[in-house]
Order: structure tokens, then C-alpha cells, then sequence
């Protein structure tokens, strides 16, 4: 089951926030990347990540202006130090897929698989359930 957020911007309604809207284009960047991996054909997997990187702007903005802030107890510096590491290891899949090496690409998109809970469970806000 996808959660929540994600189906709501994946059936058309606007994102609740800039990150949620980042991160609904990861999550299509990474089906993007299996798939490049299923098939041997890894060339769609630049541009999938260029519009994740496009959003990162958005994201900025609200972390700067305060109209979006990390989980209760965490800073936005903290937040910000390891998104910015996150996004080094995105750089690493582009241009594994830039290089068309289906190997390299599998290899560091388990690394990028990994920052997803890293991230999540340190910064992720705790919100109430929908009703
Ligand atoms: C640097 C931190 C960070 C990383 C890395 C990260 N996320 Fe997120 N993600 C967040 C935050 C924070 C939220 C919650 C945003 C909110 O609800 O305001 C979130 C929420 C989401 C959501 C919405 C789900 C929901 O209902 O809350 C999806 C989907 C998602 N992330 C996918 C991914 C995927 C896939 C990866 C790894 C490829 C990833 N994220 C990596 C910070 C991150």
C-alpha cells in the first residue's frame, strides 16, 4: 500500500507541501531506475532525477522561510546537511545511468534505498492520521 501523501499527488491533488511534492518525483525516479534495471535500458534515469533536483528550489524556500520544518526536536540545518548528502549519492546514480552502466546504476540505487528510512525516521514530522 503507498501512503497517503503519495497517492493523493499520484491521483492529481496538489501536494500539501514542497517536500511531499519532492518526494512523490523521487519515488516516480526510482520506479523510473527498476524499471532501467529490469529492462537494461537505464537512459530515462537522468532526466527522472533532473525534475527531483528541479524541485529541490521549492524545497529550499520553504525550509528558509519556515513554512516547512523538519520532525519536533530535529533543525533545519540538520535536516538540510543530510539531504545535501542524499542528493550527493543521487548525483552518483545519474551518472552511472549517464554512462549506461545498468551494474553501477543497481549497486548505488541500493545506496540511494538506503537513505530513504535513514532520513524518514529522523526527520519525518509525526502528523495524526487522516480521518
Ligand atoms: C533528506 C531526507 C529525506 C530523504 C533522503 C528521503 N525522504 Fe522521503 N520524506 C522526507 C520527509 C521529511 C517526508 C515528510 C514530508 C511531510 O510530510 O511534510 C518524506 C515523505 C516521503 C513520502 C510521502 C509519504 C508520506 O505519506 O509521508 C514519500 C513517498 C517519500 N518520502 C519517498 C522517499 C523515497 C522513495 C526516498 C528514497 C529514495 C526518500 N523519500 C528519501 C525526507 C526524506
Amino acid at each position: 500500500m503507498l501512503p497517503t501523501a503519495l497517492l493523493a499527488v499520484l491521483a492529481g491533488a496538489e501536494p500539501q507541501n514542497p517536500v511531499v511534492a519532492e518526494m512523490a518525483l523521487l519515488h516516480e525516479a526510482v520506479v523510473v531506475t527498476l524499471v532501467g534495471i529490469e529492462t537494461g535500458n537505464v537512459d530515462a534515469v537522468p532526466a527522472a532525477f533532473h525534475k527531483v533536483h528541479e524541485a529541490k528550489a521549492e524545497t529550499a524556500r520553504a525550509l528558509d522561510s519556515g513554512a516547512w520544518k523538519p520532525k519536533a526536536g530535529t533543525t533545519v540545518a540538520t535536516f538540510k546537511k543530510q539531504d545535501e548528502a542524499f542528493h550527493h549519492e543521487l548525483e552518483k546514480l545519474v551518472k552511472a545511468a549517464a554512462k549506461k552502466d545498468v551494474p553501477a546504476t543497481a549497486k548505488q540505487l541500493g545506496v540511494v534505498i538506503t537513505g530513504c528510512p535513514a532520513c524518514h525516521a529522523k526527520f519525518r514530522p509525526e502528523r495524526a492520521p487522516s480521518p
